[in-house]
């Protein structure tokens, strides 16, 4: 007698079977998502990570498999043998890509009988992501997610065979490393054979990649785990995977053409789609200007626009907060403006007063002050707004800056210029999206570049932007002592559709510009050494001219499988407070795991 496993291997997943296959004897192994007895003959439907075939029993088919049916229940583990027979006109299921054949099944097993399920494995079912989270592994059953990591695991497939193809290398690097500071907060690991010392969690291989390079490994890359103790949101968890990727003897354009090349190989091979190359580009600045972001979305345009120089020339015209606002004195990394964004008549004419008034609150969040409109009436004038003192002059140049006309409504924000950004670049993005102008299946790639070398701290000083070892751009060079905020560097991000999907740059590879750039930053020669010390010594020896940068796989493989948030495509993820729901990490440690490591809590 023929055993399942043993003799009666499986022919096909659920998935494969066609009208073609009639007559075929198959063997099928899955689980039981469907049941429905109609008294002389059972149906399930058997579902495995290929799809779901029915299957269907009969005592003609065979008695013995007919009478265990009866015994079956949702999520059973079963494998079954039959023959695939066509289905009848109305009988096909048009849904389902098996949806032609059906397998009379002549002999069954049960391999295992499952508890009933916290949930129902099936999509769109509404589940409270808690209890997914909580019974993963069930969570993970249903065919919306088993399709994220079907597509996830041809990422890695395919950005192991280009970057191979491209000549890289596959080189590891530490996890636990030596904490240093600045950056993305560490997690830290206590180190037991070194009382009182802490590794630190590698928040990306940088440092160690950029050794490479002074190894001559000439192309180096990675699919790694990152680890980043930050505020979580959507799109961040604090353990990611990065493609990442360094390369010697290059310019920005190699670099780039790199990931070009690598993510036309994606949406080829993964979805099937041609995206054309090279990617369009766009200096930060503009970015900035125009959308608000250094990560704007594409889909639509509907840009910002920065009428400070007509508030200036007209000396407030009229309105005193725009006066004050740019008279107050301000950090030379983030100017006083005054910004409006439109929206059209078309969108705007839908929006209540009420819901504009609710915007008002919304951007408070974001920690606006306010959010003074003025919807465009006859003739240009400002109707429904707070600036009525606005002096006709000024009015009609800002309404021709922003080729504002009758019906439109104009937002502004004004004060700090980061803060103007970030919230009329919130707004275009919410509104657009309430109001359907973000046209789907399109996908925007954009290179922004010439990022700033430095961005002020809160407390006024100078942090690098990238990191420390961003190269500047030559050009600007000259201005690094005496105009620090205004020297560009040679860093590039890679955006789709308002992300930011990889990071990188050119590094410095001369010791005379990376000391004058420690020097901009406050770094004494001691502080550069204890901070980075193992790079700088290596830097010593030759290193050749290299650059870099880092693809967020999660987000890329978020964006090409439509999902919402990265906990979609993680297989085990953590929640917004950082804890994993499946294994209750992180948990507590006994008294003596702790005396072990010379740690003491605190009570
Ligand atoms: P960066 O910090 O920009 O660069 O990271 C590169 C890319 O990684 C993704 N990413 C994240 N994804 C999920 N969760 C997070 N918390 C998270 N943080 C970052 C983003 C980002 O574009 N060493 C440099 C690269 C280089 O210069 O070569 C680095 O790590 O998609």
């Amino acid at each position: 007698m023929s055993e399942f496993l043993k003799d009666l291997k499986r022919t096909h997943d659920c998935g494969a079977l066609r009208a073609t296959d009639d007559g075929q004897r198959v063997v099928l192994f899955g689980w039981v998502s469907n049941r429905r007895d109609h008294g002389g003959c059972v149906f399930i439907d058997l579902r495995d990570r290929g799809g779901i075939t029915q299957v269907v029993f009969e005592p003609s088919f065979g008695d013995a498999a007919f009478a265990l049916a009866g015994e079956l229940r949702s999520e059973f583990c079963v494998g079954l043998t039959g023959v695939v027979r066509g289905r009848g006109g109305t009988n096909k299921n048009p849904n389902l890509a098996t949806g032609d054949i059906e397998v009379h099944c002549d002999k069954l097993t049960i391999f295992s009988k499952s508890d009933t399920p916290p949930f129902e494995i099936a999509d769109d079912i509404g589940t409270n992501e808690n209890i997914r989270l909580k019974y993963r592994a069930l969570d993970l059953r249903r065919p919306s997610l088993q399709k994220n990591f079907i597509l996830r695991s041809k990422i890695y497939q395919t950005a192991r065979n280009t970057l191979s193809r491209h000549g890289f290398l596959e080189i590891e690097t530490p996890f636990m490393v030596k904490y240093t500071p600045g950056g993305a907060r560490n997690f830290l690991v206590p180190s037991r054979l070194n009382p009182g010392s802490f590794y630190a969690l590698a928040e990306s291989p940088q440092i160690f990649k950029q050794l490479f390079m002074v190894s001559g490994f000439d192309r180096y890359f990675q699919i790694v785990r990152c680890f980043r103790d930050e505020d979580l949101r959507q799109d961040r968890q604090p353990e990611f995977t990065q493609i990442d990727l360094e390369m010697s003897f290059v310019t920005e354009v190699d670099v780039q053409s790199v990931i070009e090349d690598l993510t036309s190989s994606l949406w080829k091979d993964v979805l099937g789609v041609t995206i054309p190359t090279p990617f369009a580009r766009m200096p930060y600045h503009e970015a900035m200007s125009k959308y608000g972001s250094d990560k704007p979305d594409l889909r639509f345009d509907l840009p910002l626009t920065d009428v400070t120089e007509i508030v200036r020339g007209a000396d407030g015209g009229g309105i005193g907060m725009f006066k004050t606002a740019l008279e107050a004195k301000r950090p030379a990394t983030d100017p006083a403006v005054v910004k409006v964004w439109r929206l059209p008549a078309e969108q705007a004419t839908k929006l209540s007063r009420t819901e504009v008034d609710k915007l008002e609150e919304w951007v408070k969040g974001f920690g606006a002050k306010g959010l003074a409109r003025a919807r465009i009436a006859d003739g240009g004038a400002w109707s429904q707004t707070p600036l009525k003192t606005v002096a006709d002059d000024m009015r009609q140049e800002i309404n021709r800056a922003c080729q504002a006309v009758d019906g439109d409504l104009l937002f502004f924000q004004f004060g700090s210029r980061k803060l103007a950004n970030t919230v009329l670049g919130a707004l275009r993005l919410q509104l657009a999206d309430k109001m359907g102008l973000i046209p789907k299946n399109e996908w925007k790639f954009c290179w922004i570049t010439e990022f700033p070398l430095f961005e002020g701290a809160e407390d006024g000083h100078l942090v690098a932007a990238h990191h420390p070892f961003t190269s500047p751009l030559e050009e600007d060079l000259p201005r690094l002592e005496t105009d620090p905020a205004s020297v560009r560097a040679r860093a590039y991000d890679l955006c789709l559709n308002g992300n930011e999907i990889a990071g990188g740059s050119i590094r410095i590879h001369r010791r005379d510009v990376q000391e004058r750039v420690f020097r901009a930053l406050g770094l004494t020669d001691e502080d550069a050494q204890q901070k980075f010390g193992f790079l700088l010594e290596a830097f010593r020896y030759g290193p050749p001219p290299h650059g870099g940068i880092a693809a967020g796989l999660d987000r890329l493989a978020m964006l090409m499988c439509g999902a919402e948030s990265l906990r979609d495509v993680i297989a085990f993820p953590k929640t917004q407070k950082g804890t994993d729901l499946c294994t209750d990490a992180p948990g507590g440690v006994s008294n003596k795991q702790l005396e072990e490591l010379h740690i003491a809590l605190r009570t």
